[in-house]
């Protein structure tokens, strides 16, 4: 029998929010994924994505943001998805650097971090529809 396994969670765009969702995503990924430097790096990425959607989605107005998972013997899939001002240029938003909000001191470095720590990631956005992330990495013999 081949493994299986799904969660979804529901939450509004606040930044105390974020950690709730980095801290639950490797809770449940953590019954599957018994290696602590994949659990870490699904950490670090959700955060990243978390963060976008609630500094970049929402600007910091009110929101909710979604994060579907699934798991089975070969990868776990993470969906964030938010409703907020989308981007307008994907492939510029991917590069090194890149930002839309230099005077707040952020880097341009969310997408590369994500990149470098999951296996495959897709990013699918259109202006005020919102914006989907999916993160996918490789476990068991895969990986
Ligand atoms: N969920 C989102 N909604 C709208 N725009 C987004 C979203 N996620 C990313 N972006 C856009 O893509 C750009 C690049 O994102 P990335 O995470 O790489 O860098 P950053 O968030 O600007 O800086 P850092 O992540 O280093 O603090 C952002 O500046 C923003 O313009
Ligand atoms: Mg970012």
């Amino acid at each position: 029998m081949s493994y299986i396994n799904e969660m979804k969670l529901n939450f509004k765009a606040l930044s105390e929010n974020e950690a709730f969702a980095r801290v639950a995503v490797a809770s449940f990924c953590a019954n599957k994924i018994k290696d602590i430097e994949s659990i870490s790096d699904i950490k670090t990425a959700v955060s990243e994505a978390v963060t976008n959607a609630i500094v970049h989605g929402y600007e910091g107005k009110n929101g909710d943001v979604e994060i579907n998972c699934t798991i089975n013997d070969e990868k776990v899939i993470i969906e964030i998805i938010d409703y907020g001002v989308g981007i307008a240029d994907i492939d510029k938003a991917r590069q090194p650097f890149f930002t839309t909000k230099p005077e707040v001191e952020r880097s341009g470095m969310g997408f590369t971090v994500m990149e470098g720590f999951m296996d495959e990631i897709s990013v699918i956005s259109n202006p005020e529809d919102g914006t989907k992330i999916t993160l996918i990495k490789l476990i068991g013999k895969g990986a």
